[in-house]
């Protein structure tokens, strides 16, 4: 029995299409590239259920829109910044994210853009593209190791956790700064020393961000946050862009106050910096941190699970905590 309206706002797999057909009338978007905020308020009025990604602006106007049907918005992501999860809550709407299913993927996409800037992957493709004259030489290219270094992780969430697998057995020394200390069995399992933020900037090799976007991340590292990193150091972000200056981290790399950035997020995406964009001591990515077939299938079908979960008076198996 259909349980109403599920407005989808961008392309899910077939198999996850069909589960939710099976209890409601889908709307999907008649084009594969996201909608326009006001294509989005056009779809919702009467819906039950939003399936949404992180493209989509989602709070009052569109809970407005929706009516006073709206059980559930489903984002098929872990993030969640696109979505004013308190007014929806106060409207007692359902809200959900994807989380588990993609740590392990993102975790490998962040760690590819670590070796791929210190080891120059990307500099040393574009040189052989270029068809640019090169002969092995003992001083030709050469990358930073990793071996023996410190890599700091802002947030020791499950994919901060991850990544710090990574760099253990890449025989890297691991710190972490949080808001909360990680559980002592995750500590010991990761070698992991817990410091203020501050020194985690002053001393790692190598900073990876690992934290949500929120108002107290927006512009963590700032120009003051890079001005304490090594200038040997380098910068991977695969969490949200505006956790990063993008203007400021342009002039330390352009000015040679840090080594090198690994990018796959951006402030204002899907722009990026121009000024990154020339400069070989960056390895970017257009924001593929979950985007394997395995992982994304994963995400859209945990978000239609929470759907039927919600559409059938059950709780939803990952509220946004
Ligand atoms: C997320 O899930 O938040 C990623 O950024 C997109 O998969």
């Amino acid at each position: 029995m259909s349980r109403g309206r599920i407005v989808v706002t961008a392309e899910l797999p077939g198999t996850v299409l069909d589960s939710l057909a099976e209890v409601g009338e889908l709307w999907v978007p008649a084009e594969p590239a996201p909608l326009a905020a006001a294509e989005l308020l056009a779809a919702v009025p009467g819906a039950r259920a939003i399936v949404s990604t992180l493209n989509d602006r989602i709070g009052d106007e569109v809970a407005d829109a929706a009516g006073s049907g709206l059980a559930i918005v489903a984002n098929v992501a872990v993030g969640h910044d696109n979505l004013d999860v308190e007014a929806l809550r106060s409207r007692g709407v359902a809200v959900t994210n994807a989380p588990g299913v993609l740590t392990e993927a993102t975790a490998d996409l962040a760690f590819g853009l670590l070796l791929s800037v210190t080891r120059r992957l990307g500099e040393g493709e574009r040189l052989l593209r270029a068809r640019r004259p090169w002969s092995f030489d003992l001083g030709f290219m050469l990358g930073t190791g990793l071996t023996g270094k410190r890599l700091g992780v802002v947030g020791l969430g499950r994919i901060g956790q991850a990544m710090a697998r990574r760099a253990l057995a890449f025989g890297m020394e691991v710190v972490y700064s949080g808001r909360r200390r990680a559980p002592l069995a995750v500590e010991r399992e990761l070698r992991a020393t817990h410091l203020p933020f501050r020194q985690v900037l002053r001393t790692a090799d190598v900073v990876t961000l690992h934290c949500p976007l929120t108002a107290q991340t927006h512009h963590l590292i700032d120009a003051a946050a890079l001005a304490d990193m090594k200038r040997s150091a380098f910068l991977i972000n695969t969490t949200r862009g505006p956790v990063v200056d993008e203007a400021a981290l342009a002039d330390a790399l352009t000015e040679g106050r840090l080594a090198g950035a690994g990018l796959d997020v951006f402030e204002h995406e899907p722009a990026v910096e121009p000024r990154l964009l020339g400069l070989d001591n960056v390895a970017l990515s257009p924001h593929l941190g979950s985007a394997t077939v395995e992982t994304r299938t994963a995400m859209a079908r945990l978000a239609a699970d929470n759907v039927r979960a919600v559409l059938d008076g059950r709780p939803p198996l990952t509220p946004v905590s």
